[in-house]
């Protein structure tokens, strides 16, 4: 039997009581939200489910939406468990909690195809898969927690109000150690694939005949399966294509780089981060590989790439590659593939390329389960003349 109140009534800094209102959610939203009308006003509902009836409390409201979480619910959806995690209803961490793990891949399906027709007119011609987590819980390798005065917490959503905790399920077992045995210093807690913790130097094994190294604050994946399963997938994909030359934009630290390179392809390796950049040549040195060049440039600005290549593969931060989407529309380049975790900027980016190219599949990847975010592998296709 799932709890129907999930937290007590708020009282605002006034001591008056916020404004509740009841919700009927019919659809789920980019961004974990269910979503509903009230008075003529989209209201998007934090901790709602699709089909359930909630009473829920205003956060913001402009002249037409509203953003409200849920607090008790009138009628439960049959997909709705109880959170495992004792501070999910405070802290601003995960937002799916809430729904069966089945359920939340489906919610995620449902919000990537929606958002990038809606964004960016398209679909994927040849249809999409979700590729689900093989851990749901302990698989983040990485995370950013907030100190108080040595206690560990995050920020409640949108706020910066602190909420002390005493584990994090969604992280792995020795970060869980580690934060109950050392007080709360920098926030940023991370282990490698070979349990050393946020050592200067890293070690990321992704099974090759060495391991590649990074400098500590260098990007890597935080779920390590879900991220051997990406090259995976990667590695077919390029083979299907049989590329002469290749440029990578955001490649990081070479985690698609040198597998792909092992293949045998040219690849031009582009990357801003110093970090990252210099892990990279570290990494191409350990494995001798003379078929990689690296370009360090700011890619959110102008940048120039010099040679023909048949295919580009780009794997941003959040904020996108506007920037980037712009310059591979006048390359001509023969296909793309996108890779990314945020389906508006992935929308906005492939509404730019959809001018040239027809995307011809998306692919999901449940990177971050118990949460609302989506990694996905795009193929697009340039059109014939
Ligand atoms: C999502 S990560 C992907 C890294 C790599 N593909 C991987 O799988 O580990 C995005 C990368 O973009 C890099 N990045 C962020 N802003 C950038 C910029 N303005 N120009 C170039 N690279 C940037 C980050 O340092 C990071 O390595």
């Amino acid at each position: 039997m799932v709890k129907t109140v999930l937290q007590k009534k708020s009282i605002s800094c006034n001591n008056k009581i916020v404004r509740r209102l009841t919700v009927k959610i019919t659809e789920f939203a980019n961004g974990g939200y269910g979503v509903g009308k009230v008075d003529g006003k989209t209201a998007f509902v934090r901790f709602a489910l699709p089909d359930e009836t909630v009473e829920a409390e205003v956060v913001k409201e402009k002249k037409d939406f509203i953003i409200a979480e849920a607090k008790e619910i009138k009628e439960p959806s049959t997909h709705r468990i109880e959170p495992k995690c004792p501070h999910y209803y405070h802290c601003g961490g995960c937002d799916l909690q809430h729904a069966e793990y089945s359920y939340q891949l489906a919610l995620k399906k449902e919000v990537f195809l929606n958002t990038i027709k809606r964004l960016s007119n398209l679909e994927p011609e040849n249809g999409t898969d979700i590729e689900p987590s093989v851990k749901q819980w302990s698989y983040r390798k990485r995370v950013q927690f907030k100190c108080r005065n040595g206690r560990w917490g995050f920020y409640k959503k949108s706020s910066n109000q602190f909420v002390e905790i005493s584990e994090c399920p969604v992280a792995d077992g020795l970060i869980n150690e580690y934060i109950k045995n050392n007080r709360c210093k920098a926030g940023e807690v991370e282990i490698d694939d070979y349990g050393n913790i946020n050592s200067d130097e890293m070690i990321l094994n992704l099974g090759l005949k060495h391991p590649l190294f990074y400098k500590k604050g260098a990007f890597t994946q935080v779920n390590r399966e879900v991220n051997l399963k990406i090259i995976d997938d990667l590695k077919r994909e390029v083979n299907a294509l049989n590329p002469n030359n290749i440029v990578e934009f955001f490649c990081g630290i070479g985690n698609f780089t040198i597998p792909l390179a092992l293949e045998g392809y040219n690849i031009l390796a582009v990357e801003f981060d110093i970090k990252a950049v210099s892990s990279l040549k570290r990494n191409i040195g350990n494995f001798n590989l003379k078929n990689i060049s690296v370009l360090r440039a700011n890619l959110f600005e102008q940048f120039k790439i010099k040679g023909h290549f048949d295919l580009a593969i780009l794997d941003p931060p959040r904020e996108g590659a506007k920037n980037v989407a712009q310059k591979l529309l006048r390359k001509n380049i023969n296909n793309i593939i996108y890779i990314s975790c945020d389906p508006a900027t992935l929308s906005r980016d492939m509404k730019i390329l959809s001018k040239k190219y027809t995307l011809v599949k998306s692919k999901l990847y449940d990177m971050f389960p118990q949460t609302h975010h989506i990694e996905s592998m795009n193929i697009l296709k340039l059109n014939k003349e």
